[in-house]
């Protein structure tokens, strides 16, 4: 049968005014969309920040889209499951932007502590935002049942270490069998904001100096006690705004990653490698150290535009490759090398706290390849060094698989090689190397090893 037509509404004719936004929907929306990249699509954490950043105007929304990003990734493998106990029945497979709506609604109650009623309601508008208006209802109810049954349900989900330290399985099990009397400390770090540590560029200016340029312009900063060249800021902040950086007078650099280059005796020059060089950071440390002549290579050639651009803001200069360090033939010109840094890839489970998406894109499965792979680096580059020349291992694992085990199958087949001792005062004793764990003296984990080559 023939269906009459509906009738149509005549022009101009009033449409309901749409509701307006709660405030800070929009930045939920935008928010839920770039985690839910990053839960179920495997984007890093940086890269779905970076992408959202633009859409949202405001300096102050931004700061809060990055705290509930971070938050949430850090904490997913506890909030997400507390959805599971917060819900009649489980949210569809398509629901996903909504799924990360709530997770990031409940580390907003439960973690930044934002006002109850703001969180509630920004989010229930966000699933307008979202295009998925049907689950209002159903975000307005699970937030509010958590806000009822919180201290209940945080028991619950602390009885289980998955969902106690929000770590994976593989990774708790890792560090206990690598790190048995430092989990707890271990875990809790890596759940912990890192500090904003600043790398002092010396070409340009003594460390004092800057500090002092930061002091009038009311910026709380130290000098870190244990490395010459870093600078501890009080609180996190655009860096690109603080006096001397467009002048290359700093650069950010963790103070763990600053050790690396100290453990160099690096003299004017010398000829360097930076094995795994990209975006530069150490490459920058190693040329504001000494007048050395330097090759930094990377196998990735989309990272090298950064290393330039890094080195041409500090004012340095370096010969920058594209190729992999384990084909030398490719790219050595035949000249040894008097210091190698093998900065390598690596599980990066020293560095979760920068980077808490790790704990949902590592797998266990991952770490026998990255050793193969670190293994064969090692192999490949050592070779190039000068006799009497000093090589040195690091990565951001906290794994002995990647670090130690490494070194010590090396020493065993490598009989012109020695492990040079390294300052008792930071870390601890790992094999013929050293450990520093998350949070120890403020900084990442990471791995050392300084290896001489027989003259
Ligand atoms: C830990 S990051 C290096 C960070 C850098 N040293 C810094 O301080 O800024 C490891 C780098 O190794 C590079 N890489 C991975 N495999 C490589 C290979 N076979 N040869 C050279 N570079 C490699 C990656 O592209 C990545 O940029």
């Amino acid at each position: 049968m023939h269906k009459p037509a509906k009738p149509m509404r005549a022009r101009g004719a009033a449409k309901k005014p749409r509701q307006p936004e709660t405030p800070g929907a929009a930045l939920r929306a935008e928010a839920a969309r770039a985690l839910a990249r990053v839960v179920f699509e495997g984007a890093s954490l940086r890269s779905a920040l970076a992408d959202a950043n633009p859409r949202i105007a405001d300096s102050r929304d931004r700061a809060l889209l990055a705290a509930s990003l971070f938050a949430a990734s850090r904490w997913w493998l506890r909030f997400d499951a507390a959805l599971d106990a917060l819900t009649e029945k489980p949210l569809p497979a398509k629901a996903r932007n909504v799924r990360a709506l709530l997770v990031i609604g409940i580390a907003q109650l439960a973690v930044l502590g934002l006002v109850e009623y703001a969180v509630v309601a920004a989010s229930v508008d966000a699933v307008r935002v979202l295009g998925q208006p049907h689950y209002a209802g159903l975000v307005n109810a699970v937030l509010r049942r958590f806000l009822r049954e919180r201290a209940a349900l945080e028991a619950k989900l602390d009885e289980n270490p998955v969902t106690r330290h929000a770590h994976p399985r593989w990774l708790i099990d890792a560090i206990a069998r690598d790190w048995p009397d430092h989990v707890d400390a271990i875990l809790a770090a890596n759940n912990c904001e890192a500090p904003l540590t600043l790398r002092v560029n010396t070409r340009r200016g003594e460390r004092a100096a800057l500090l002092e340029k930061f002091r009038a312009a009311d910026i709380q900063a130290a000098a870190h006690a244990d490395l010459p060249d870093a600078i501890v800021l009080s609180a996190s902040t655009d860096v690109t705004r603080l006096p001397g950086y467009a002048d290359g007078a700093f650069s950010v650099q963790d103070g763990a990653a600053q050790r690396v280059v100290d453990l160099f005796d690096l003299r004017d020059g010398q000829h360097v490698l930076d094995a795994c060089a990209a975006p530069g950071g150490k490459t920058a440390h190693l040329l504001e150290r000494a007048k050395v002549d330097l090759v930094a290579l990377d196998s990735d050639p989309s990272r090298l535009p950064r290393v330039h651009d890094n080195l041409a803001r500090l004012g340095l200069g370096a010969i920058v490759l594209a190729g992999d360090a384990a084909t030398p033939d490719a790219w050595w010109d035949g000249r040894p090398f008097d210091r190698i840094l093998i900065d390598a890839p690596c599980s990066a489970t020293g560095i979760i706290r920068r980077q808490p998406d790790i704990k949902l894109h590592r797998r266990g499965a991952d770490i026998a390849p990255l050793a193969a792979n670190q293994q064969r680096l090692l192999d490949a580059l050592w070779p190039l060094l000068a006799a009497g020349g000093r090589l040195v291992y690091a990565t951001c694992s906290l794994l002995r698989a990647e670090n130690e085990a490494l070194i010590a199958i090396f020493l065993d087949a490598h009989a012109d090689a020695r492990a040079l001792p390294l300052p008792e005062q930071f870390g601890h004793a790992a094999g013929s190397g050293r450990q520093n764990l998350p949070g120890e003296g403020g900084m990442d984990g990471f791995y050392y090893a300084l290896l001489e080559k027989n003259s």
